[in-house]
Formats: structure tokens, sequence, C-alpha cells
């Protein structure tokens, strides 16, 4: 039987690989019952990220279409700064994968420290929302 993903079993870079898409601050807003940042305000900060490097990339309107190995290594709080990197790992015909990373650094402090980690697919569209081949190159 194939083994299943397991993201604790990747080796924790020392630091952010790709292009740096988003950063922000984590505000008060963003919490959830716990005082600690909410995991969708996360995600939704690495879907606009790396829709951003995908529509770069297709030069056309682009949908998420999968999210794969999303993995929230440690909590985010209130003033991190939250940095979003990206990199376009493989090009399907319509298709891209792109690893997110998201990196932050603690409030007063100066080292980066990775948090959360996952794969989204986006699928470039046409204005009918169907999918068109991404040009290479
Ligand atoms: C994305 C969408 C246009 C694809 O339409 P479709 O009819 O499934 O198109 P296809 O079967 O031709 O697949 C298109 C590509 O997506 C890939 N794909 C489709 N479903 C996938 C999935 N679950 N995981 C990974 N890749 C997927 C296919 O492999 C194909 O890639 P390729 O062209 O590089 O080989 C359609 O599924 C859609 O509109 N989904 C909703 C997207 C959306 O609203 N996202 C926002 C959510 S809030």
């Amino acid at each position: 039987m194939k083994a299943c993903y397991d993201p604790r079993s990747m080796k924790t870079p020392d630091k952010p690989s790709g292009e740096l898409v988003t950063r922000t601050v984590a505000m008060p807003k963003d919490t959830n019952p716990n005082g600690d940042i909410f995991g969708g305000w996360l995600m939704s900060q690495m879907d606009l990220g790396s829709g951003i490097l995908a529509s770069k990339m297709a030069k056309t309107r682009v949908v998420t279409v999968a999210l794969d190995g999303m993995s929230f290594l440690q909590p985010v709080r209130v003033g991190d700064t939250v940095a979003c990197y990206a990199r376009v790992d493989s090009i399907g015909r319509t298709s891209m994968k792109i690893p997110v990373e998201v990196w932050v650094q603690r409030y007063m402090k100066t080292e980066q420290v990775l948090v959360t980690r996952a794969v989204f697919t986006y699928v470039a569209i046409d204005q009918e929302g169907r999918p068109v081949a991404v040009e290479r190159g």
C-alpha cells in the first residue's frame, strides 16, 4: 500500500523557498477563540499570494482547484509579521502547482519562523471559466 503523505516527515527548511508574494501584520480581528491567529485567515493569505504568482505566470484569470498537504507547524500571534513565499513547482497543460510557505517574524524579534505550508493547484481559465492552456516560457 502506498504511504500517506505526512508533512512531519519533511525537513524544516532554515530559510524561505520562493518569492515573497504577500506580507502583512496579524491583527486582533484575525484571532480564533484561543487568541491565536485563525487558520482560515492564514489560508486566505496563502491563496491570495499564490494566486498572484499563478496569474502572473498564466497571464490570464486563474482559479484554485486543489490544496494539498496543508500543515500548521507553529501558531501565529497578534503582531507577528506574516510573509507568504511561493514558487511555481510544475506546469501541466492548464494547471500549475505552487508550493506556498508562511514565515513569521515574531513581534519585536528578528528571526523568521516557518509556521505553515501547503501546495496550491491553480487552473488557468478564460472569460467563461473554461480551462485554457498555460503558455510556457
Ligand atoms: C478548475 C475548473 C475550471 C477545472 O474544470 P474541469 O472541467 O475539471 O477541467 P479539466 O478536467 O480539464 O482539468 C483542468 C486541469 O485541472 C486539473 N485538476 C482538476 N481537478 C483537479 C484536482 N482536484 N486536483 C488537481 N488538479 C486538478 C486537471 O488535472 C487539469 O490539469 P492539466 O490541464 O494541467 O492537465 C473547475 O473544476 C472549476 O471551476 N472549479 C471551481 C474552482 C473555484 O471556484 N475555485 C475557487 C474555490 S473558492
